[in-house]
């Protein structure tokens, strides 16, 4: 169940191509598929098979059975921490291939996917292997008659859905907790980025995961994903996406109660104070907002300035996107910014490009699509808009693409007054030489991570994740431990 494949960049891999289930690549047994897209060329790369509800039945009874399986839950959790460094050793070792499929795949630049993807899963699996043996239980003192302790035990068969702007990453970050406390996985790809995933199967196999503690099914989100979200054989949902869907998974969730982390969508506000180091502000900002395509959750695509600076700070920005964000073909090592993900997220962000243009606001850079590349691909040119009031979809609304909006302010309460004025909240960066100022400012923001003088830092030793419609949980660094256990209270009559 695999083909032979050479990426545009001429490497050439066996890419499986079945459902993942209990360590072998199946058929789906409905026998449907689905076919993903080089988003630069918009040929197809391959089609994969797409599970059906009778398929995802089959992968959660295989994670129920491994759950179990002594070979999975009386593992100490040393052997289970080897395992996955042994995972995280191999996703270096296939460095090459991973950047290649998330590029081919994806349309993100190579250099990119390499010095960003691959390291971050890597990093992300061998932080919590070092875990696996650290979750621990406590002696709670109470009286001379008992005795009381806790005991963390798996939440059980845990439902993973992600999304396809970071496959891989988003992959690790869901399963390295999930396996460091002991549960067992059912892991759906989004439909768009289907393959890195089933990559990484092989190399959990290869790293001696004993069968069905790990299944990786593709399939459509209203399909497989929602029959996992819905499946009375799931104890947990684990989202990365859109607040509209993560909306809908908290409901089919329900059925049975299932624990829920969602980590959803952001206008994430950027805010410069006429005492910001001016450069590095203008520079964040770009990376802030263009980085990925401007595909990241935590974008920070509400920039906001004060007047003294606004002027100066709104031409300097025009400059750094035009010289830096170079458009074209995502394997050649000078691209910034490769195509939209698909067609839909390129129509997606011309779409805000309409909307900004008949809500009156200054179109300053971009805005067409981009065809210098074949004259194929989903390619949009680095967009930014000014003159943008609050009421505006394209300041209110999340677009998902390389898109800014820019703003003026006249005091530090305005700032924080329109900065908060969003139904999410994920991330927030502040630009401030004042330290008074910076860590002020950083305690009034609503968002569940503020940067002071950068944007978008993510580190696997940090929480991650938002206040408000941004989502619920954290994952990344110890708090990212929380939702995969349960805590068992054992209480010991002495008398
Ligand atoms: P989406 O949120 O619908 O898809 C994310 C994942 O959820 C995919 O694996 C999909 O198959 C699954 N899914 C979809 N509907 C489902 C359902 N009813 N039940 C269970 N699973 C379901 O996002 P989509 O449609 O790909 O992108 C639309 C917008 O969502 C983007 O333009 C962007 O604004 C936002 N988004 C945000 C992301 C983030 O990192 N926060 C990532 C991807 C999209
Ligand atoms: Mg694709």
């Amino acid at each position: 169940m695999q083909v032979s494949l050479t990426a545009p960049n001429s490497v050439q891999y066996l890419q499986p191509t079945g459902l993942f289930i209990n360590n072998e690549f199946v058929a789906s047994k409905s026998g449907q598929t689905l076919s993903t897209i080089d988003p630069a060329t918009e040929k197809e790369i391959t089609t994969v098979h797409a599970a059906g509800a009778d398929d995802i039945d089959i992968a959660v009874a295989a994670a129920r059975s491994a759950l179990k399986h002594p070979s999975w839950r009386k593992l100490p959790g040393t052997a289970r921490g080897k395992l996955m460094l042994r995972l995280a050793d191999l996703i270096e070792e296939n460095a090459n291939i991973l950047a290649t499929i998330e590029t081919w795949d994806n349309g993100k630049p190579y250099q990119q996917a390499v010095a960003f993807d691959i390291r971050a899963a890597a990093d992300a699996f061998r932080y919590y292997a070092g875990w696996a043996d650290k979750v621990q239980g406590s002696v709670i003192e109470t009286t001379p008659e008992k005795l009381a302790y806790t005991i963390r035990e798996p939440v059980g068969v845990c439902g993973q859905i992600i999304p396809w702007n970071f496959p891989l990453v988003m992959a690790a970050w869901k399963l390295g907790p999930a396996l460091a406390c002991g549960n067992t996985v059912v892991l759906k790809p989004a439909e768009q980025t289907p393959l890195s995933a089933l990559y990484l199967a092989t190399l959990i196999k290869q790293a001696g995961f004993p069968p069905g503690v790990v299944n990786v099914v593709n399939g459509l989100g209203r399909v497989a994903g929602a029959t996992i979200a819905s499946h009375l054989g799931v104890d947990k949902i684990a989202f990365t996406g859109s607040t509209q869907t993560a909306r809908e998974i908290m409901k089919l969730a329900a059925i049975n109660l299932k624990s829920v982390t969602l980590e959803a969508g952001g206008k994430s506000p950027l805010l410069v104070f006429p005492d910001a180091d001016f450069d590095s502000a203008v520079t964040w900002a770009h990376i802030g907002v263009m980085y990925n395509q401007g595909q990241v959750c935590t974008a920070t695509s509400r920039i906001l300035v004060h007047e003294d600076i606004y002027d100066k700070f709104v031409e300097s920005f025009k400059q750094k996107v035009a010289t830096v964000s170079t458009l074209g073909d995502p394997f050649k090592d000078v691209t910034f910014q490769g195509p939209q993900v698909t067609k839909a997220q390129f129509d997606r962000v011309l779409s805000y490009i309409e909307a900004g243009k008949s809500e009156g606001a200054t179109l300053i850079h971009g805005g067409t699509a981009y065809k210098d590349f074949n004259g194929k691909g989903f390619f949009v040119e680095p967009t930014i808009f000014t003159n943008v009031t609050d009421d505006m979809k394209v300041y209110r609304e999340e677009v998902f693409g390389p898109f800014a909006v820019v703003s003026s302010f006249k005091s530090e309460e305005e700032a924080v007054r329109r900065a908060n004025d969003s139904v999410f909240g994920l991330g927030a960066s502040v630009f401030t030489k004042d330290v008074k100022r910076a860590h002020r400012v950083a305690a009034d923001i609503e968002a569940g991570m503020v940067w002071i003088n950068s944007s978008n830092d993510s580190d696997f030793r940090i929480p991650f994740g938002g206040v408000k419609q941004s989502g619920i949980g954290r994952e990344l660094g110890e708090a990212g431990l929380e939702a995969y256990t349960n805590i068992k209270a054992v209480h010991v009559n002495l008398q």
